[in-house]
């Protein structure tokens, strides 16, 4: 992916991703807390304590308040290939965060810098034979014992792909199916990858978002996630 890509969408994102998620009744901010709010849930229920967490691929940011309100005792920090997203992001989140550039390559932190590493909706706009590589430096700058969390679009989800075809910064985006991501996870090194699928009810029907957390197994939600674990 060029450097620049996004770039260019820094300071329209929120609007442009705005405007194209609007058939699910939520905004941006919905689908940036769930995925903190999971973290946090997988992470208490193994009495995990971040005292670090990696945002790859950050953006602008979004995850940042996210993390202040549901794990506050953990630092975040932000990477990614576009300046001008992260300058946005510093911008507009000041001292919540640490905002880096990354070469897209390797990662500016020594080996087990890191508790926790969260990708959101990253790995659809990196060519697909870089996905092992790049999980293995994030790997690398986990502790032992460190947890692993990539969200992506679900591409069997009819909703997520006429969404994707359609967000102008999702041009060249490659969609990856869960259990693929989870076998990239295990061949990068990580043990104990699981799938969970995620977001089945749009704002409209939110009233039986609590049945969510025992549907997790159904390939049919619009997200999913891999949780796996740094072996150690
Ligand atoms: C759709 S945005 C998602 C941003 C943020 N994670 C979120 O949930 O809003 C994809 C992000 O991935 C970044 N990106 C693309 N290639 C990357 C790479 N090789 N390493 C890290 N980030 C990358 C882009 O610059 C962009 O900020």
């Amino acid at each position: 992916m060029d450097e620049a890509e996004f770039d260019k969408f820094a300071d329209e994102y929120r609007s442009m991703h705005a405007a194209n998620i609007r058939l699910s009744g939520e905004d941006p901010e919905y689908f940036a807390e769930y995925k903190v709010v999971d973290i946090a849930a997988e992470l208490a229920r193994d009495n995990v304590v971040a005292r670090r967490a990696l945002d790859f691929g950050a953006g602008v940011g979004y995850s940042v308040p996210f993390f202040t309100r549901h794990m506050p005792a953990t630092r975040v920090t932000c990477l990614d290939v576009s300046r001008k997203s992260l300058d946005v992001g510093a911008a507009r989140h000041g001292a919540a965060a640490e905002f880096v550039h990354f070469d897209g390559q390797s990662i500016p932190y020594p080996d087990g810098t890191f508790d926790v590493a969260l990708a959101s909706c990253v790995f659809h706009h990196i060519p697909h034979e870089e996905h092992v590589s790049l999980l293995g430096e994030i790997r690398r700058v986990l502790v032992p014992g460190g947890r692993l969390f990539v969200f992506e679009h679900n591409p069997l989800n009819p909703l997520t792909r006429h969404a994707v075809n359609t967000c102008e910064f999702d041009e060249h985006a490659k969609l990856v199916r869960a259990p693929t991501m989870r076998r990239r996870a295990r061949e990068a090194g990580f043990a104990a990858a699981d799938v969970r699928y995620r977001i089945f009810f749009p704002h409209a029907l939110r009233s039986l978002r609590p049945l969510e957390t025992k549907l997790t197994w159904l390939p049919a939600g619009a997200q999913y996630y891999v949780a796996a674990r740094k072996a150690g």
